[in-house]
């Protein structure tokens, strides 16, 4: 079955200042590095590395080739992204001072310009068994789910960045719902009753995941995996990524939680986002080590 993600490409721009600029004030960055982010981007490169089909749904603007290509590099299907003529493909603007404060401007351009009229075509090639991954950094989120849905899709929504209207919006049209204990926490206190989904996947950072099950009222559980952890950055994108790669292969939940749980563990030891996903060989070299350890119940 085929992986497709409608979710945000964004540049990260990261400059390194002696002190965050004061209004009026131009400064010289010491450091410039440029890299690939985005929710989606992160997502979509993880369920690539971790094996499955995956068809990238999204929109930049028609300069920034570099992207298409390093996506591609890592095996995401990038025929179906759009070059938008009006729009700048998404970026964040990161300033960072000595001291780890930053300042931070994002732009979301095409990734939020999307129409459902330009989604129509990529939508319509979903079919039964296949799965659509969300994240809310786009536009068209409801159109897609619901498109995913009727189709027999599973819908998998990443609740991040969390605004409980996106989620509200979507959620009759949603398999899995997708949330870090923060993002949880938020929504529970919001929606204390049942919620109208299949399961609730929620990543709790180095204390480990859970999926429940709300059809059955199963609760898995995984623990992280230690590690050193050196750069947390898209540690919950190739948890999601992988997460949904070991469901598409048909795997059981528990596999997907420790398969998800090692890519991410992984992740969180090399410095970068999308540039620091592991492969699916690397991950099962990284199990293969810990045959035993962390069992999920
Ligand atoms: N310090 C850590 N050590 C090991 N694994 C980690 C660590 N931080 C995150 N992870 C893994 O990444 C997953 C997602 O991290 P989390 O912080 O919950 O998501 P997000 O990036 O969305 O905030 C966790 O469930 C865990 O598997
Ligand atoms: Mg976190």
């Amino acid at each position: 079955m085929a992986i497709w993600n409608l979710g945000s490409i964004n540049i990260d721009h990261v400059y390194r200042l002696d002190h965050l600029p004061r209004p009026g004030e131009t400064l010289a960055a010491s450091r410039y590095v440029q890299g690939l982010g985005g929710k989606g981007a992160n997502q979509s490169v993880a369920a690539a590395c971790a094996g499955a089909d995956t068809h990238h749904l999204g929109a930049m603007g028609q300069a920034d080739d570099w992207v298409i290509d390093r996506l591609s590099r890592r095996g995401v299907v990038t025929t179906d992204i759009l070059r938008m003529a009006d729009q700048a493909t998404g970026h964040a603007i990161i300033l960072l001072d000595g001291q780890a404060e930053n300042a931070i401007v994002i732009h979301p351009g095409a990734n939020r310009a999307l129409t459902p009229a330009m989604l129509a075509d990529p939508l319509s090639e979903i079919a039964a068994g296949d799965t659509l991954l969300i994240q809310n950094e786009t536009s068209c989120q409801v159109e897609a789910a619901r498109a995913a849905r009727q189709a027999g899709a599973r819908v998998i929504y990443s609740a991040a960045p969390f605004d409980i209207a996106a989620v509200r919006a979507i959620l009759p049209h949603v398999s899995i719902l997708a949330m870090n204990a923060g993002e949880a926490e938020a929504l529970f206190a919001a929606i204390p009753g049942d919620l109208p989904v299949e399961g609730l996947l929620i990543t709790r950072g180095g204390e480990g995941a859970e999926y429940r099950d709300l059809t059955t009222g199963t609760v898995h559980r995984q623990a992280a995996f230690p590690v050193d952890p050196v750069d947390t950055t898209g540690a919950g994108d190739t948890f999601a990524g992988y997460f949904a790669a070991s469901l598409d292969r048909g795997e059981a939940i528990p596999q997907a939680l420790r398969l998800a749980s090692a890519a991410a563990a992984l992740k969180v030891t090399r410095h970068g986002a999308g540039e620091a996903i592991p492969t699916r060989a690397e991950v099962l070299d990284f199990l293969a080590a810990r045959p035993a350890d962390q069992p999920s119940e």
